[in-house]
């Protein structure tokens, strides 16, 4: 008799918001979550209202622009689990506040960078070995329509006019980061995808969520919907490479 492996998801800034909507969604189609976080308690917090609900949680403490933590993180699934089936990085930060591109400042750049570019890649090249030991696995990338350069330059389109330099380049670089992993994971059996969750009622951004949310702002659950949709399909699906929203394909 063959024993089905579990599957272990490991996903970044999943205390709140989108990446916490995934977790519960996953969670509660048997995937055993590890829910990444850069604070201990909302960490713990977060999983108890997990297990609570019958998931099965754990707590991985992950500052993404940390890279002793992420070591640190990858050691104790390694020794916990002995390998990771999918990964989703999900943690982002937007802080610029719409200005023009000509005047944002570069500091405030540096930090979307860290955090959404930079730790992607870090977290990313750290669990590599986990999901090689896991394989057939996925990696997970929460982009932005925003980081579309297809949309940026479509007359058309809604994108064409926004201005967030720091927030759309560093998705960008995140979606590049997506194409060449999918390639060169391929003969690991390793699927790279990128997901836009569309305009979502969280904290993104530093909005409020106790204030109502504008019209056309989706919740979280059909924030997170593709992400869960990607993260379950079976392991040894083969699509790879891929942006994709719950409307279907982005232009990247
Ligand atoms: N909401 C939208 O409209 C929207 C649209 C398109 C794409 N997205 C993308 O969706 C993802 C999730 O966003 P969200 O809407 O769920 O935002 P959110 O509610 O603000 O949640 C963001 C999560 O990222 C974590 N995080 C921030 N910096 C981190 C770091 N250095 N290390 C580890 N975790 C960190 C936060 O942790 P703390 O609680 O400790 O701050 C939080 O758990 C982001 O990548 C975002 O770019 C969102």
């Amino acid at each position: 008799m063959t024993t089905k492996k579990t599957v272990i998801t490991l996903i970044t800034g999943a205390n709140k918001g989108i990446g916490f909507a995934t977790a519960q969604g996953l969670g509660k189609r048997g995937q055993h979550v590890l829910i990444g976080a850069r604070n201990e308690q909302r960490g713990e917090e977060a999983v108890k209202k997990l297990r609570t609900n019958g998931i099965k949680a754990d707590f991985i403490q992950l500052d993404v622009t940390d890279k002793a933590q992420i070591k640190l993180a990858a050691e104790k699934i390694k020794s916990a689990f002995g390998y990771l089936s999918i990964l989703i990085n999900n943690a982002g930060i937007a802080l610029g506040n719409h200005e023009p591109a000509s005047q944002m400042s570069t500091d405030t750049m540096r930090k979307e960078f860290d955090v959404n570019f930079f730790g992607l890649v870090d977290v990313m090249q750290a669990m590599i070995p986990l999901l090689k030991a896991g394989r057939p696995a996925k990696i997970i990338n929460v982009s932005s329509n925003m980081g579309s350069l297809g949309l940026a330059s479509d007359p058309t389109s809604r994108f064409y006019k926004v201005n967030s330099l720091g927030y759309q380049a560093s998705k960008s670089a995140a979606n590049f980061t997506t194409i060449l992993l999918s390639k060169e994971l391929v003969e690991d059996q390793i699927t790279v995808n990128a997901v836009n969750p569309g305009w979502t009622a969280t904290s993104f951004g530093g909005r409020s969520t106790t204030s109502d949310k504008p019209a056309g702002m989706q919740d979280v659950g059909t924030g997170a919907a593709q992400i869960i949709k990607m993260a379950s399909l079976p392991l040894d699906d083969s699509q790879t490479g891929t942006f994709t929203e719950n409307a279907g394909t982005l232009p990247w």
